[in-house]
């Protein structure tokens, strides 16, 4: 899967995907990541990608064709990838969409808006607006990162115990099933681990942890 994000801020990434689960996605994978610097797009010797709205207001917008030809530029490198455009206006990001998205083929383009938004137009080349919660943001970069990371990770090879991703949190949404979880020592500041989950018993392990779930 090849996933390309078109950024003003491509420096942000660094440190996620330099991660050790992205580090695995690219090793064991076949993810490739791709940061499309929105600034090289930019109009004029000044690179100008941002300009006051029609009919007035506050702050400027992204106009329409550096990220237009930003978008041409990753379709070129992968023509199926889906379009995703991360806005609070869009549709609410659950985990049954980041399962849709690990499951399909196709690659990922992420376009990341900044400043106080963009020219509507820009949404003709877009697939799926998304929102990943019911707050305002500075800009796309993070809730790119995080579609990113809720994606990636279900990636057959990606998580450590092949297990780990269909038995936590989330399994179907909004349904929190995960149960807690303790490790050594076995007291710490007064509080002790469940003695069940001392006992080696399994079958008595399994049946506290499906009455504990929440
Ligand atoms: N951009 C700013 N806020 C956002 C949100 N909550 N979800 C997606 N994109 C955003």
């Amino acid at each position: 899967m090849k996933i390309q994000v078109i950024t003003l801020f491509p420096e942000m990434f660094e440190g996620v995907l330099n991660s050790s689960m992205m580090w695995k996605a690219q090793e064991r994978a076949g993810v490739q990541f791709e940061l499309i610097d929105l600034r090289q797009f930019g109009i004029g010797p000044r690179k100008q990608v941002d300009v006051p709205p029609y009919g007035g207001g506050d702050g400027m917008l992204m106009r329409p064709e550096p990220v237009f030809a930003a978008i041409e530029h990753a379709k070129k490198m992968d023509p199926k990838a889906r379009v995703l455009l991360p806005t609070p206006r869009g549709k609410l990001y659950k985990q049954s969409d980041a399962k849709r998205l690990a499951g399909d083929e196709s690659g990922l383009i992420i376009f990341c808006p900044r400043y106080e938004g963009y020219d509507e137009r820009i949404t003709k080349w877009v697939d799926e607006q998304i929102c990943i919660g019911n707050y305002v943001l500075t800009g796309g970069e993070l809730p790119a990162m995080t579609i990113i990371d809720s994606v990636v990770r279900l990636l057959p090879g990606v998580l450590g115990g092949e297990q780990s991703a269909a038995i936590e949190s989330f399994q179907d949404d909004d349904k929190m099933i995960e149960f807690p979880q303790y490790t050594r020592p076995e007291e710490f500041e007064g509080m002790k681990v469940p003695d069940v989950l001392l006992s080696g018993h399994h079958a008595e392990i399994e049946k506290w942890r499906k009455e504990n779930k929440r």
